[in-house]
């Protein structure tokens, strides 16, 4: 018999796209994918990806037709309170809160408008393509507000009239800024989340989401840590160990024909700053050099 594969649905294009196909790489899947394909399959793992909308990735979790989904929190607490609105349970599951596609829905009005806080809001037209995210803040501020609700290009919607000011998701900021628009409150804080499906998986399939978010926290742990080596003079090492970022046991090993200098070797836990090492230069290190963790199993 065949062995069940697991069905992994991404963002088709945007954000999203190039992060999760990059982190599932380093979670060693090896995919084939053509362009324009709508599923790539997982040669060395008993995993296909599928490309599809953002927007359609919780319903497709939750109606088990995935069994797993990356997507943005933005996209998944609107579909929780889209479905809490109409009565539906949520069922899908969060399993991982990832450490990309970072982005904030705010909002945002023209350039020259005035803005004084959220009670400048009152009255009111909002345009967004998050109705129900955007329902709940101005009720948690009681505020009300006309929502416009829009299926894209919110950004456009003040020159044409249809309202006020906006409320989207922001990342670079590109997008507002070529519209004249300024940033003037966060209505949500987003990452990408990985979410599974509320029925239960067949033990081989239930095998591999775990060895997957394992990898995904190894991958992820990694991302922050650096190979740090150095030379210290003996005197320094007390202070200079103080300042290396997250390490717990540095080795240290002495420099042929140099008594008074030691080597001192590091994995760093967190990233290494520029600062940090110019810190590290003023208490007397030499010979500084940061590498990139590839793995790590601990
Ligand atoms: C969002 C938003 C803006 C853009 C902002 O769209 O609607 O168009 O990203 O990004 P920036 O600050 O980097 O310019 P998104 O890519 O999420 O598309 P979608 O809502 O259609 O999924
Ligand atoms: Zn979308």
């Amino acid at each position: 018999m065949d062995e069940p594969r697991l069905k992994l649905a991404i963002q088709k294009s945007g954000r999203l796209t190039d992060p999760s196909l990059d982190v599932l790489v380093r979670c060693g899947l090896k995919i084939s994918r053509g362009k324009d394909q709508l599923m790539a399959y997982g040669e060395n793992m008993p995993l296909d990806v599928l490309f599809v909308r953002d927007d359609d990735i919780p319903d497709l979790v939750q109606e088990d037709v995935c069994d797993l989904g990356l997507v943005g929190l933005n996209v998944l607490e609107e579909k929780r309170l889209e479905l809490a609105a109409r009565g539906h349970p949520v069922r899908f599951q969060a399993l991982r809160t990832l450490d990309f596609g970072r982005c904030r829905l705010v909002l945002a009005v023209p350039q020259e408008h005035p803005y004084e806080g959220v009670a400048s809001l009152q009255g009111k037209r909002i345009a967004t393509t998050y109705p129900y995210l955007l329902e709940q803040y101005l009720r948690e501020h009681a505020v009300s507000a006309e929502i416009v609700t829009l299926s894209g290009a919110v950004e456009i919607a003040p020159r044409l009239g249809r309202a006020d000011l906006i409320c989207d998701l922001v990342s670079t900021g590109s997008t507002l800024q070529a519209n004249h628009l300024r940033e003037v409150q966060t209505v949500l804080e987003s990452h990408a989340v990985l979410i599974r499906t509320p029925l239960a998986l067949a033990p081989l399939k239930s095998e591999w989401v775990e060895r997957l978010v394992m990898r995904l926290d190894g991958v992820q742990q990694v991302r922050e840590s650096k190979y740090i080596m150095l030379h210290a003079p003996r005197a320094a090492l007390a202070e200079i160990r103080r300042l290396l970022p997250g390490s717990e046991f540095p080795t240290i090993i002495p420099l042929e024909g140099s008594p008074d200098k030691v080597a001192v070797h590091a994995v760093c836990r967190e990233n290494v700053f520029w600062e940090t090492l110019e810190r590290l230069k003023k208490a007397g290190a030499s010979a500084l050099l940061v590498l990139p963790v590839e793995k790590m199993l601990s």
